[in-house]
C-alpha cells in the first residue's frame, strides 16, 4: 500500500510512503559515497571483464584484450630461474675451492642445491643428516675412507667405491677365513688385537701384533692409522664403520665387507656433483 509520505517526530525522517499493517519504512537511503563506491566498483568490473581473460565457455574462457596469462607468467619466471642457475653452474664447473668459499652467493647455490640432492640422492644409505649407518660413513666428521679434500670428495663421487665406473674406487680386504688365509684362533686374536690399539683395557694376544703387521699392515698401515690410497679405515680411532665388538670385528676380518657407493657420473650432470663435493666438505670434516 502506498501514501503520501509524512515526517516522523521520533526519527526525524520522513517515510517512504510504503505501509504495511501499519509499519511504515522510513526513507533513509544507502549514504552518497557508497553508492558512488558501488557504481565505480561495477564500470571497475566490466572494465576488467573487457581487458583481462574473464568469463569462462564451454571449453574456453574469454582471453581480454590483452590477452594476459599468468602461465606466461610463470613459464617466463622459470626461464629466469633457469638462466640464472645456468650462470652459476658454469661458475660452479670452473671454480676451485678458494674461489667457491669467496664467493658468498655461488657457495649458497652449491649448499642449496647440495642438500637437496643430497635429499634425493644420498640419504637413502647416508642418512638424511649424512651421519651414516653400519656400513654407510658418516660424512660430517674428520674421518676420512678415501680423503676429505674437495677434489677426494669430487673424485669418490663421480667414481663410486667399488662401482660399474671404469675408473672405481676400489680395494678388496681379502675374506681371511673364506680365503685360507688365517685361522679362526688367527681372527680373534688379531681382532682383540684391533680392539686393543683404541682400548687401552684391553690387552693384546701374544703374537697378534705379527699376524697384522705380516696380514694387514699393507692397506691399514704399521700403525694401523689407515691408508686412504686404498680405502682402508683408521683402526685406532674407535670411529668404526661396521663395528668394534668383537662378533662383528670377527665377522669383518673373517669375510670381508666389500661396501658398494654407486657412481654418480652420467647418472648426475657435473655441476651438480661439483655443488654435492662442496656441500659434504662444508659439513664440518671437509680437509
Ligand atoms: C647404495 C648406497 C649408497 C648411496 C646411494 C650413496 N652412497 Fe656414498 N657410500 C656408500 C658406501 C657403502 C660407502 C663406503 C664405501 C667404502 O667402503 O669405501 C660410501 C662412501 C661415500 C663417500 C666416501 C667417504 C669417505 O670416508 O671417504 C662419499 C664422499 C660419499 N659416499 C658420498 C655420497 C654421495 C654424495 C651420494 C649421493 C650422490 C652417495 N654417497 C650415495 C654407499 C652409498
Ligand atoms: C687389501 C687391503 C686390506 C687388507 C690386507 C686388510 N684390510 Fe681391512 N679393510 C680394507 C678396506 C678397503 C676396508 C673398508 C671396508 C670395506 O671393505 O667396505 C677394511 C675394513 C676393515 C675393518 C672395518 C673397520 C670398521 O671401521 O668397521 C677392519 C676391522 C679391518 N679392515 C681389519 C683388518 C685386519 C685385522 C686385517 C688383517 C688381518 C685387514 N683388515 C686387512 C682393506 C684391507
Amino acid at each position: 500500500m502506498s501514501t503520501e509520505p509524512e515526517y516522523d517526530k521520533i526519527t526525524d525522517t520522513y517515510t517512504t510512503g510504503h505501509e504495511w499493517d501499519g509499519i511504515k519504512e522510513l526513507n533513509t537511503p544507502l549514504p552518497r559515497w557508497w553508492l558512488w563506491t558501488f557504481i565505480a566498483c561495477t564500470i571497475w568490473a566490466i572494465g576488467y571483464w573487457i581487458v583481462m581473460p574473464s568469463w569462462p565457455l564451454v571449453s574456453d574462457y574469454t582471453k581480454g584484450v590483452l590477452g594476459h596469462s599468468q602461465r606466461d607468467v610463470v613459464s617466463a619466471e622459470v626461464n629466469a630461474a633457469i638462466q640464472s642457475r645456468k650462470i652459476y653452474s658454469e661458475k660452479l664447473l670452473t671454480a676451485d675451492l678458494e674461489t667457491i668459499k669467496n664467493d658468498r652467493d655461488l657457495l649458497e647455490f652449491s649448499m642449496a642445491s647440495g642438500k637437496a640432492v643430497f635429499g634425493d640422492n644420498c640419504a637413502g644409505c647416508h642418512g638424511s643428516g649424512a651421519s651414516g649407518s653400519k656400513g654407510y660413513p658418516n660424512l660430517n666428521d674428520d674421518d676420512w675412507l678415501w680423503g676429505g679434500s674437495l677434489e677426494e670428495i669430487h673424485h669418490t663421487i663421480t667414481v663410486g667405491v667399488r662401482s660399474t665406473h671404469d675408473d672405481t674406487r676400489i680395494s678388496d680386504m681379502p675374506a681371511f677365513l673364506t680365503d685360507e688365509i688365517l685361522t679362526k684362533n688367527q681372527i680373534k686374536d688379531v681382532a682383540t688385537y684391533v680392539i686393543s690399539l683404541s682400548n687401552n683395557s684391553v690387552a693384546a694376544p701374544e703374537g697378534a701384533a705379527q699376524i697384522y703387521q705380516e696380514n694387514c699392515a699393507v692397506c691399514h698401515g704399521e700403525g694401523a692409522q689407515g691408508h686412504k690410497e686404498f680405502g682402508a679405515p683408521n683402526l685406532t680411532d674407535d670411529i668404526w664403520l661396521f663395528g668394534g665388538d668383537p662378533e662383528t670385528l670377527n665377522a669383518t676380518i673373517s669375510y670381508s665387507r666389500k661396501g658398494v657407493m654407486p657412481k654418480w657420473a652420467g647418472r648426475l650432470d657435473p655441476a651438480t656433483i661439483k655443488g654435492l663435493a662442496v656441500y659434504i666438505h662444508t659439513l664440518g670434516g671437509g680437509e
